[in-house]
């Protein structure tokens, strides 16, 4: 049975002291260009380990049942190869992801960052498969977000569990973009049935990014509104990718927006969330 894990700072890592401590110039620097790169803020002890966790949640395909595993970048039909497979809260079914020195180096940047209110909320991973032709497109993260809510402070915090650079799909961000509002997004192809979102052509100049290669183990950070982008994986090996999301309390805006692009969107994965609910429920009832 998958664990539901409360969001917020938990016993264990409470008690993991963190080794990272940002100096003014990039706390600055973030600020400014609206994401930060990180030397690795874990050992490669724990590295080692959360690679294989990572590994294995894939294999098994974890949440598939509940609409938390699917393809970012394809229709999700089963029986087909993901062009780009993620899972959502890949803690819910491997809780030891979080009891690490990685999540208590990331509690303590994002609070160096952004002050101790914001907090981790959630995890996703994403893992390029060897020579993968799927690029995850320009896009803004709050573009996936509700219409209605905003934080005061959200960052993401990217960790590669190998080595990346532009040939295997680093993190590349527009500098200076997180201060845009959020911007016209469609899903991948124009397809309803696909639930990555890609920038509309023409909506921002994405021709001069900022190309973030790291270590394993080495991280990125980035407010919602950064526009980012990786590369297809031209390597021999995998492209694992893990995330970790840090917001401040949400407030509801009295005037929501209107993310369009979400509202007529039907990834497949929706249909299964809604029947593992449904059975959930159900099983409550009798
Ligand atoms: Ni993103």
């Amino acid at each position: 049975m998958p664990l539901d894990i409360p969001p917020g700072r938990d016993y264990i890592v409470s008690m993991l002291a963190p080794t990272v401590k940002l100096s003014v110039a990039q706390i600055a620097a973030y600020h400014a260009q609206g994401y930060l790169a990180l030397d690795p803020i874990t050992t490669p002890e724990e590295l080692a380990k959360l690679r294989a966790i990572y590994d294995q949640l894939f294999e098994a395909r974890a949440g598939r049942e509940e609409g938390n595993h699917f393809d970012l970048a394809g229709t999700d039909e089963e029986g087909k190869a993901p062009a780009l497979p993620q899972i959502l809260a890949p803690s819910k079914y491997a809780p030891e992801l979080l009891q690490t020195l990685l999540r208590a180096n990331c509690d303590a940047i994002a609070a160096q960052l952004c002050g101790p209110e914001c907090i981790w909320r959630f995890d996703h991973a994403i893992n390029k498969p060897p020579r993968s032709g799927a690029a995850t497109p320009w896009h803004q993260d709050e573009a996936y977000w509700g219409d209605d809510t905003v934080y005061d402070f959200a960052l993401s915090i990217w960790i590669p569990f190998q080595d990346v650079n532009q040939h295997n799909g680093c993190m590349q961000f527009i500098p200076g973009s997180h201060r845009l509002e959020v911007l016209p997004h469609h899903p991948i192809n124009n397809d309803p049935r696909i639930h990555g979102l890609e920038l509309d052509a023409g909506a921002a100049d994405v021709s001069h990014p900022a190309i973030c290669p790291l270590p394993a183990g080495g991280c990125t950070i980035h407010p919602t509104r950064t526009l980012h982008y990786t590369a297809p994986n031209l390597s021999d090996a995998p492209r694992r990718a893990y995330i970790l999301i840090y917001h401040t309390e949400p407030r509801k805006l009295a005037n929501p927006r209107n993310f369009y692009w979400n509202h007529t969107k039907h990834p497949a994965r929706e249909d299964r969330a809604a029947a593992a609910e449904k059975a959930k429920q159900f099983a409550k009832a009798v």
